[in-house]
């Protein structure tokens, strides 16, 4: 009998469960009744608790739609993993390795962003199968071109940039739509050109405050009495971004406002005299359904994920390469982000359209 445990790590998304049953369904098919799926339950936390339940097939089923994930999940930051915890004295790598072996499993599913990737690379260095999918609705994973949660998270944000466009133009306001993404901008980018948006600022582009004013001026010199601006959460400005690692956590500390979009709110509507609102769809970005993209390739990954494990191919995180899903070894992946090219063809494409990067 074989014994695969799944965990789902960190912030959650679209698909995690689309994908849980895409691992499940392909060993149900290949080992038939011999295989037992162990979920481990909120992430690394259970595994370092050893908190895991056998699941059986009913529990796995009707998950290709279900939105969250059914084994919980939760933040372990990479950098405590190998730090004995004060309170408990618990060593966290090491109790991991021990429930791995203390719940019989032959591989270990982990689902997972950035900082999950870089522990899952960690427990296969340390010697426990491993394998991989890549999750996040930010799109930044190195070695994959697409995360799945990120279609459905642009879909979401799409929606909520196209109904602000009726309520601005109605006002004739500017409008500021904040999209997640503290690190990069792959979803503000997306939503943003798919939305309409007339600027889009992006963490990985700074903004000049200067710049984006105008863009509002001279769109409303063209009659146009309305702007919407996609912004992402981890927008900055060129002052901040020149400052020193240090004193530049420091500014962004000590700002006044709940988040850099109403800063910039602030700053148009003192500059222009035209009202301006910020609307912020936050975690509703992650909740819901999978859209049929994302249930496609949660699918899709998740019959890769379940080969690796029947060929006994370790240590590997599935991903998407232009039309195909191949494997990427977790130590060339692990701790590098994927953040947007300021000069990639797409950002390319919107300025040839128009769209300002407040440059
Ligand atoms: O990594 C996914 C993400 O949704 C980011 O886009 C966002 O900045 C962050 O998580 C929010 O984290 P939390 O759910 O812990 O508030």
């Amino acid at each position: 009998m074989k014994r695969i445990g799944i965990l789902t790590s960190g912030g959650d998304c679209q698909g995690l469960n689309a994908s849980i049953r895409g691992v499940s369904k392909t060993l149900y098919h290949h080992y038939g009744d011999n295989v037992q799926i162990v979920g481990i339950i909120d992430g690394y936390r259970g595994l370092i608790n050893g908190e895991a339940k056998e699941l059986s097939r009913e529990d796995l089923s009707g998950l290709l739609t279900r939105g969250g994930t059914i084994l919980g999940t939760s933040r372990q930051p990479f950098k405590l993993m190998r730090v004995i915890d004060e309170d408990t004295m618990v060593d966290k790598v090491a109790a991991m390795k021990e429930n791995y072996k203390k719940l019989k499993l032959d591989c270990l599913v982990i689902l997972g962003g950035n900082g999950t990737q870089k522990s899952a690379n960690m427990l296969s260095q340390e010697g426990l199968n491993v394998v991989s999918l890549p999750k996040t609705i930010d799109n930044d994973l190195w070695g994959t071109d697409m995360t799945f949660g990120f279609q459905s998270a642009v879909d979401i944000a799409t929606q909520v940039i196209d109904c602000i466009h009726t309520t601005a133009t109605s006002h004739g306001r500017v409008f500021i739509v904040e999209v997640m993404g503290h690190k990069v901008g792959w979803l503000t980018l997306y939503a943003g050109i798919a939305g309409g948006a007339d600027v889009i600022l992006i963490p990985e582009i700074p903004y000049d405050i200067n710049s984006v004013i105008r863009t509002v001026q001279r769109r409303n010199e063209m009659g146009k009495n309305f702007s919407i601006l996609a912004v992402a959460e981890g927008a900055v400005s060129k002052d901040i971004a020149a400052l020193p690692k240090k004193k530049k956590k420091q500014a962004m500390a000590e700002m006044v406002y709940p988040s850099i979009s109403y800063q910039i709110a602030a700053e148009i509507e003192e500059a222009t005299g035209q009202e301006t609102r910020v609307t912020v769809p936050g975690h509703f970005q992650r909740g819901g359904s999978p859209d049929a993209y994302d249930r496609l390739i949660c699918t899709r990954f998740g019959v890769a994920a379940a080969n690796l494990i029947i060929n006994k191919d370790y240590g590997k995180m599935v991903a998407l390469k232009g039309t195909e899903i191949v494997a990427v070894p977790l130590s060339e992946i692990a701790g590098k982000l994927k953040e947007v090219p300021p000069d990639c063809e797409i950002v390319k494409q919107a300025k040839d359209l128009g769209i300002s990067f407040g440059e």
